[in-house]
């Protein structure tokens, strides 16, 4: 008997967690074809590094997802295209509500019109809003406190509709702070603006910003700064890889968090850039920032019980040194 193995459709494959998704489902023998607007997606690395078919388009365009749907035998979709800046969706709400809710509707609704059932949502952390208890279990409560996490928290919710309206399936990971690269060095973080700690870090070590600010030193955190969950993204591809196999083998309806399990504060991240780079910068000591608990760490025993889900990269001067050996050959 031939094992053949559906073709998979990953959205936002052009972006930082689904090409390394990708990679994961290449190597397991995948047949698998992107969708990615661009926006903030990298041709290059599809091409050059992925080697997989890129259908150039966006999950709001209802016919471009029909055709695709007609013309190539997807099993199941992994769905990682939205947009993720917190600040920006304060701003401007309305843009994060139709590229995140309205696109998956999009999509969702064109998968059910051809009989496709199994989906791989990126949710997130944000979800949660502010922690009652640590680390985070999956049945805390989910309160966001931004249009970014309630735009996650609305999709979560319309696959909680699904999977008791019809025969479908999903898996919603939700994501504490995904972080590091690929080893190969050929895939890591690009994300045009910036705003996470460690490739922020990484740019002051390379003289590419004068300093990093630390928001807030004054936190009840044993250093006094805040801490955080930061999990390897080779570490996240893996989980999906798990999370979409659940669904291939009957797999009902489940929500999981994946993190590291272990917090890291930012003045511990600031302290092994500088050892692990040899490269020493100016450090600005700011206020706190409105919105930011002091600690959000997140229990990831579920997925490792379920998924049997083990994270082989959870240190964090690995991802350190994977994100900086990535950041080296793209910024240099
Ligand atoms: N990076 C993190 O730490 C983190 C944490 C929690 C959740 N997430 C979620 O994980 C997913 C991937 O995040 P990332 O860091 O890889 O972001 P990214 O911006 O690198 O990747 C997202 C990709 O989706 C594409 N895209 C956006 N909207 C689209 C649309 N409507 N149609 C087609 N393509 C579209 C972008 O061009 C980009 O290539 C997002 O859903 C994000 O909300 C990320």
């Amino acid at each position: 008997m031939t094992d053949t193995k559906p073709t998979i459709l990953v959205t936002g494959g052009a972006g930082y967690i689904g090409s390394h998704a990708v990679l994961e489902l290449k190597k397991a023998g995948y047949p698998v074809i992107i969708l990615d607007n661009l926006v903030y997606g990298h041709r290059e690395l599809v091409e050059e590094v992925l080697g997989v078919e890129l259908m150039v388009g966006d999950t709001c365009d209802r016919t471009l997802l029909t055709h695709l749907f007609q013309t190539h035998p997807i099993g199941a979709v992994m769905h990682f295209a939205a947009y993720a800046y917190v600040g920006e969706s304060v701003a401007d709400p309305g843009k994060y509500y139709q590229n995140n809710v309205v696109g998956t509707l999009t999509l969702l609704e064109a998968m059910r019109e051809v009989g496709i059932n199994k989906f791989v949502f990126s949710s997130t952390c944000a979800t949660y809003g502010m922690p009652e208890v640590l680390p985070i279990p999956e049945d805390h409560p989910q309160a966001p406190i931004n249009p970014y996490g309630t735009s996650k928290l609305m999709v979560e919710q319309i696959l909680s509709d699904y999977s008791q309206a019809y025969e479908f399936n999903s898996v919603r990971f939700r994501y504490f702070n995904a972080a590091g690269a690929d080893r190969s060095g050929k895939l890591g973080e690009d994300h045009n603006p910036e705003t996470h700690l460690i490739p922020l870090t990484l740019d002051a070590a390379m003289g590419k910003r004068e300093s990093i600010s630390i928001f807030g030193t004054d936190y009840p955190t044993p250093d006094g700064t805040c801490i955080r969950d930061y999990i390897h993204v080779t570490d996240l591809a893996s989980a999906h890889l798990l999370g979409l196999e659940y669904l291939l083998k009957g797999g009902e309806t489940a929500m999981f968090n994946l993190g590291n399990g272990n917090g890291f504060s930012v003045r511990e991240v600031i302290d092994t850039v500088k050892r692990i780079t040899g490269r020493d910068f100016k450090v600005v000591e700011c206020d706190r920032r409105p919105g930011d608990p002091p600690i959000l760490v997140g229990s990831s025993e579920k997925a490792r019980k379920i998924l049997h889900w083990t994270p082989q990269y959870a240190d964090l001067d690995v991802i350190i040194a994977d994100a900086w050996q990535w950041h080296q050959s793209r910024h240099l």
